[in-house]
């Protein structure tokens, strides 16, 4: 592998964010198309939002060397989970409304295994706690004090999650007690992470802290598996971030998935998802600039899209040649 420096354009490429994002790079010009089949690109990782960057690198240091993509996402997510200056995912993240952090996280790979937690307390690393789920029990998901008693069994450590920069933003929060999520507010929310390895397959894992401030027992799109995250072999993988409300009413990357197998390249995939997103808001007469929503998306080729509600998403792309952030198409401008 070349050296770090080389290896992490971590820059905001953004001028050159669709054309990256989108499968124009993929795409052979009609000569090539009919002598020679589209070379596969792997191994690859994609993830959301800026802090991708570093969470990618993690994921490389195992893709790089021949390792399965399960082990890389893992990997690679638990970067921003143990970043206590991340307010958005794992150690650091916001409370909920009555100052409790409560983690949401899955994980799904090859073989259609999968795993999740949901309002997961005082363990930093859900992530890993879904993979427990998914190894060591004959379910799927655990929730609150379940998962939580899992954790403890597994040997995961009991931890204070609410930072102190945390909890006084909440404190404040507390004064007017308003509950109004706005969208791209940091230029980060859940990580989503989706690989394809070396053998070809693809594995992914998505984690978050949720909306700050929600209900205490909200539960968003990431630790569902078919909302948040979605893996099939066959065809693809997809992850999201967002209000994850909407994100469950469409089933989210479950759709994006089957939109590829119906024929849709990555981006157009995504682009669909996001028109049903916004469909059914127009439908239920909300407002459309209240949210975000945003999809990734890799095929079994390792063509790679995005899309978004509005523009500000971001997600990063690794490839082993680079490693760079780049802007995702969207429906409308903020
Ligand atoms: N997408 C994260 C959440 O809504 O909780």
């Amino acid at each position: 592998m070349s050296s770090r420096k080389s290896f992490i354009k971590s820059a905001t490429l953004s001028g050159m964010g669709v054309l990256l994002g989108s499968n124009l790079m993929a795409e052979p010009n009609k000569e090539d198309k009919k002598t020679k089949p589209t070379a596969i690109r792997k191994p690859l990782v994609l993830s959301t939002w800026r802090f991708g960057i570093q969470a990618n690198e993690a994921a490389w240091a195992i893709l790089g060397k021949g390792g399965k993509a399960l082990d890389a996402v893992e990997a690679g997510v638990k970067i921003p989970e143990g970043d206590p200056k991340e307010r958005s995912v794992g150690y650091g993240g916001r409370p909920d409304r009555d100052g409790r952090v409560t983690l949401d996280a899955c994980i799904m790979d090859e073989l259609g295994n999968i795993g999740s937690v949901a309002a997961l307390e005082h363990i930093k690393h859900p992530i890993s706690v879904a993979r427990a789920v998914m190894e060591k029990t004959p379910h799927v998901m655990l929730v609150g004090d379940g998962a939580l008693q899992f954790a403890l069994e597994q040997g995961f450590p009991k931890e204070n999650l609410l930072v102190e920069d945390s909890e006084k933003e909440w404190k404040e929060w507390l004064k007017k007690s308003e509950y109004k999520p706005i969208a791209n507010i940091e230029n980060h929310d859940t990580i989503g992470m989706i690989a394809l390895d070396e053998n070809g397959n693809l594995s992914g894992a998505c984690t978050t802290s949720g909306m700050a401030y929600k209900m205490h027992g909200r539960v968003g799109d990431s630790p569902i598996i078919g909302a948040g995250l979605y893996v099939d072999n066959e065809i693809g993988a997809a992850t999201a971030t967002g209000h994850g409300e909407e994100v469950i009413r469409i089933v989210g990357c479950h759709l994006v998935v089957e939109l590829m197998r119906q024929g849709k390249n990555p981006e157009d995939a995504c682009k669909e998802a996001v028109a049903r997103v916004v469909n059914l808001m127009k439908v239920r007469g909300k407002n459309l600039k209240d949210i975000q929503v945003g999809f990734i998306a890799i095929n079994k080729q390792g063509e790679h899209g995005s899309y978004c509600v509005q523009s500000g998403f971001n997600y990063a792309i690794c490839d082993g040649k680079s490693n760079v952030l780049v802007d995702s198409a969207y429906h409308s401008k903020v």
